[in-house]
């Protein structure tokens, strides 16, 4: 089966997930982007929505929600998003699209976090995926430096800049065998904005679309 198919029929599942009245964060993504086009179909169970990107929030009015900010919902009900890869603990890897300190704060602000993949993203190790990190551009050769201490291979994705002003630093060749304290280590470096390692704030429920149809595993 296509993966556009199996992203698209992991975003069928999540609306299940949508009860009356919820505030709703929503990722950045391609499967995001299949959940915004089926969102329509359950806009008399949202109340409220926040975006996290600027792409998001464009798809979002397009589909004719009104985007609010996440200063003026408070706490979200719930938060669906993608993933780059994700493990058994729901422990994943965030920001191919650049999205990732946005898509952090809406997944912390949220009471329970619904993330959507296709069987591909499943890994028994993160880090295949280059870890994606958010770095103040001014810091970006510096961090660079001690990344590569650490034993990655730090890449600039050149000509990419974030929602918010900054640059993004994509790690190769970075096994995590222990995703919390990789997070942890890693936020100590001054100039990281934000790490796209979500161990700390693990998704609580991945909707796996394979050949078969979705899967849920629980956090
Ligand atoms: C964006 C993200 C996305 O969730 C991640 O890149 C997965 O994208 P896709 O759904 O297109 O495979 O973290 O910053």
């Amino acid at each position: 089966m296509d993966s556009s198919v199996k992203k698209r029929n992991a975003a069928q599942a999540a609306l299940e997930f949508i009860e009356p009245g919820t505030i709703l964060g929503v990722g950045s993504g391609s499967t995001v982007q299949h959940l915004i086009e089926l969102l329509p179909n359950v806009r008399d169970r949202i109340d409220k929505v926040a975006s996290s990107s600027s792409v998001t929030t464009g798809l979002l009015e397009h589909a004719g929600f009104e985007v609010s900010s996440l200063n003026d919902v408070g706490d979200l009900d719930m938060y669906i998003d993608g993933a780059d890869e994700a493990n058994k603990r729901l422990q994943l890897i965030k920001g191919g699209g650049g999205a990732l300190t946005r898509e952090k704060v809406l997944a912390e602000a949220a009471r329970r976090f619904v993330c959507i993949v296709d069987d591909s993203k499943l890994v028994g190790m993160l880090g295949e995926f280059p870890l994606p990190i958010e770095v103040l551009p001014m810091a970006q050769a510096f961090v660079a430096r001690k990344l590569v201490k650490l034993r990655g291979q730090p890449v600039w994705r050149e000509g990419f800049v974030t929602d918010n002003g900054n640059h993004i630093l994509d790690v190769h060749d970075f096994p995590i065998s222990n995703p919390l304290e990789m997070e942890t280590r890693l936020n100590q470096i001054p100039g990281i904005l934000t790490v796209g390692i979500f161990a700390h704030r693990p998704a609580d429920v991945l909707l796996i679309a394979d050949d078969s149809g979705v899967r849920e595993l629980r956090g």
